[in-house]
């Protein structure tokens, strides 16, 4: 075995819990079959750890987190947690304090059977957003006043700096440049937001001009919402801020069979990074085997991707492939298996993929 990485865990809440432990033992079935070792490190934060000791993340928590080579995550959500601080600690604060600016969130169809609209193959539906992750309406500037009165108000800033802006956008464009795609679309919302998207229109151009060959569109971003779903083959890279990032990956969620496939990076490229699936803790569906965790195995492997291991990263990826195909999946897309048998058909496949020939 080489010198293994180093991987923080942080499964989380409700079924974040269930997902992660099937990536784990997907990853421990690749490592195996690859001698490449991996080293878990696992960390309880979560509901149950903030309500027991009043912490969310301890002092030392992204100091911690950022000396590990990558972090995977699971879903971070409670419902004794109304106010979800601790999921703003632990999953916002990290994005921030790692600063994870690109959340790298791919929508690809594994069958034509599991897409919603009609008629639609798997080629029609194969595209990725980047969303901006530290900025935007996210950053927790804000406040109320006279709160809990009739008086109340209630302020939500939202920030757009040009590093902030420039970098994702200089992503994307990167991104379908080095893949060899042609269509990069931007979508804000700059007829109503006329200061914030503003400076987005302006990035968007001048980082557009660097890059001919490829075709920059933009959309509002209520328009982006109506073609994905009317013609989601028009689209390859999408870039956005923070809020509207976040909703047009649940409805590509939705475009690729649903939650429990969506797999997600936060990255800073050549820093530690973080791995998660797309989906939320789904608390009614918490410890009953029930959760798809193939969103938590691809984000797995999106990990091991962006740790340079692209052998591995697929292999899992055609086990997953493969799992799907022949049905060997929970019921949300259409199996009959649960959270762990999916695991373990998707790990047991890895390892038939490198049996040594009988
Ligand atoms: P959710 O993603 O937990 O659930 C939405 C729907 O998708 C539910 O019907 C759920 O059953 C289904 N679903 C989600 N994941 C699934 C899976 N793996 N397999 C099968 N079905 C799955 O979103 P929600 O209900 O809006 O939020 C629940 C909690 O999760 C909230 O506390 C929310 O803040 C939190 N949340 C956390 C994250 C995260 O940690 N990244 C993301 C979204 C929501
Ligand atoms: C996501 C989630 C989070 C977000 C929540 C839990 C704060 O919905 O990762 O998509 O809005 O970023
Ligand atoms: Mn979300």
């Amino acid at each position: 075995m080489s010198a293994p990485l180093h991987i923080a865990v942080l499964p989380g809440d409700g079924i974040g819990n269930d997902v992660t432990y099937e990536a784990l033992k997907v990853l421990g079935a690749v490592s195996d079959v690859s001698g490449r070792a991996l080293a878990f490190d696992h960390l309880p934060w979560g509901a149950d750890h903030f309500l027991r000791t009043g912490i969310t993340v301890p002092s030392d928590g992204y100091t911690v987190l950022a000396e590990h080579d990558a972090i995977l995550a699971g879903a971070f959500g409670d419902p004794r947690v109304p106010d979800n601080r601790h999921a703003r600690d632990i999953l916002l604060g990290t994005r921030v304090s790692l600063d994870l600016y690109v959340n790298h969130r791919p929508i690809r169809l594994i069958d034509d059977r599991l897409c919603p609209l009609k008629n639609r193959s798997t080629l029609q539906v194969n595209f990725v957003v980047f969303r901006e992750n530290t900025e935007g309406l996210y950053a927790g500037i804000g406040g109320r006043f006279k709160a809990g009165t009739n008086d109340e108000i209630a302020i939500q800033e939202e920030i757009n700096t040009y590093k902030g802006v420039h970098r994702i956008v200089r992503h994307a464009f990167a991104h379908a440049a080095s893949a060899g795609l042609t269509r990069v679309c931007m979508a804000d919302k700059s007829n109503a937001m006329i200061d914030g998207h503003a400076l987005w229109q302006r990035v968007f151009r001048e980082v557009a001009a660097d890059y001919p060959a490829i075709e920059a569109r933009h959309l509002y971003i209520d328009a982006l919402a109506f073609f994905l779903v009317q013609d989601p083959s028009a689209f390859q890279v999408i870039v956005t801020n923070n809020l509207f990032g976040d909703i047009i990956t649940d409805l590509g969620a939705a475009l690729q069979g649903g939650l429990g496939v969506a797999a997600s990076a936060n990255l800073h490229p050549g820093r530690t990074s973080m791995f998660e699936p797309v989906h939320g803790s789904a608390p009614p569906l918490a410890g009953k085997n029930t959760a798809n965790p193939i969103g938590a195995i691809l984000s797995a492997a999106m990990m091991l991707s962006a740790l340079g291991r692209h052998e591995e990263a697929a292999l899992i990826e055609q086990a997953v492939h493969a799992a799907v195909i022949n049905g060997q999946t929970t019921a949300d897309i259409g199996g009959t298996l649960g959270t762990r048998e999916t695991g373990d058909y998707v790990a047991a496949t890895i390892r038939k993929a490198r049996a040594p020939e009988a």
